[in-house]
């Protein structure tokens, strides 16, 4: 589902994320493994303010191991823990509870000092659409949650989910809006499907795509399209890459359309191996 972020409901969908943060003693932050700053909200850190927080780098699956390395290092850098997890499958979510329990040491071993009773570490989810929250959500509570609409603003009664014995989860996460403002970013977003019917132009998406392949997994290019070489004109790629799929028009030319389709749904669908579209040195330029 899409959501039309406005300013109306960025304010609300803040608001309820403050409220919430009431609740909790930690905050777990979903980000796509895949483009662990630019699927971030661009207010997470005055949103979130002095709360302790885990980030979790999902859909780890999807994405390049050495650079998900590069980036748990990157945050830990910044002070900030943070974990590879497959939502989906499972796999790194164990670590959860303990890393929220070491965050946290600190503020519990006071609570105990001054004779508060031990209780379960309170803790809620927050990202931007699609980054999986209700799919780690429905895992952690070990059955399947009704997602309330993607919509800011949506609200039912909270309840507490049972996390083993030492955490409690809230089970509805906070809805965050993604970045706007930098093309590329838009761009990652889309090719990782986390905006889908986009407002940002199809060729436009697709290029930005092979060009990405081409400067940084230019084998894996051209082995799923069977390419010898890849074209240096942007004309004669997409040429290239429509001719090998069949994306013709009835006379028997390229349709750009369809083969910008292709090549969004097959960096999507990981047809292209794990990739991750946020680089370190991007970041070191400014350019995220
Ligand atoms: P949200 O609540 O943050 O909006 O995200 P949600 O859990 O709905 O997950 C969005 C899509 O991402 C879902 O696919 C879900 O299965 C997939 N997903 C979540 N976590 C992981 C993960 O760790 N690895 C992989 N590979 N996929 C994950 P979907 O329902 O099929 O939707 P879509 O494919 O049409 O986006």
């Amino acid at each position: 589902m899409t959501i039309q972020w406005f300013p109306g409901h960025m304010a609300k969908a803040r608001r309820q994320v403050t409220e919430k943060l009431k609740l909790v003693d930690i905050v777990i932050e979903l980000v796509d493994a895949r483009i662990p700053l630019s699927s971030r909200n661009p207010m997470i850190e005055e949103i979130i303010g002095q709360k302790p927080r885990l980030v979790l780098l999902n859909k780890a699956d999807m994405a390049d191991p050495v650079k998900t390395d590069q980036w748990i290092t990157y945050f830990e850098e910044q002070g900030i823990k943070a974990l590879a997890v497959n939502a989906q499958g499972g796999k790194g979510l164990h670590s959860i509870v303990q890393s929220a329990k070491d965050i946290l040491k600190e503020k519990f071993d006071r609570m105990k000092s001054r004779g508060m009773r031990p209780r379960a570490i309170r803790a809620m989810i927050v990202g931007i659409p699609n980054v999986g929250k209700s799919t780690l959500i429905n895992r952690l509570a070990k059955k399947n949650i009704a997602k309330t609409g993607n919509t800011p603003g949506v609200t039912k009664a909270q309840q507490w989910i049972k996390v083993g014995k030492e955490l409690e989860l809230l089970d509805t996460p906070g809805i965050l809006w993604p970045k706007f403002e930098d093309e590329s970013v838009g761009y990652k977003l889309a090719l990782t499907g986390a905006i889908k019917d986009t407002i940002l132009n199809l060729q436009d998406i697709a290029l930005f795509g092979l060009n990405f392949l081409e400067a940084n997994y230019p084998e894996r290019l051209k082995d799923r399209y069977s390419l010898d070489e890849i074209p240096e004109e942007i004309l004669a790629k997409f040429d290239a890459v429509g001719k090998k799929r069949g994306c013709l028009m009835a006379g028997g030319e390229v349709d750009y359309d369809k083969t910008s389709e292709v090549i969004i749904r097959d960096i999507r669908n990981v047809q292209l191996g794990p990739m991750t579209f946020d680089m370190i040195k991007e970041l070191e330029s400014g350019d995220i």
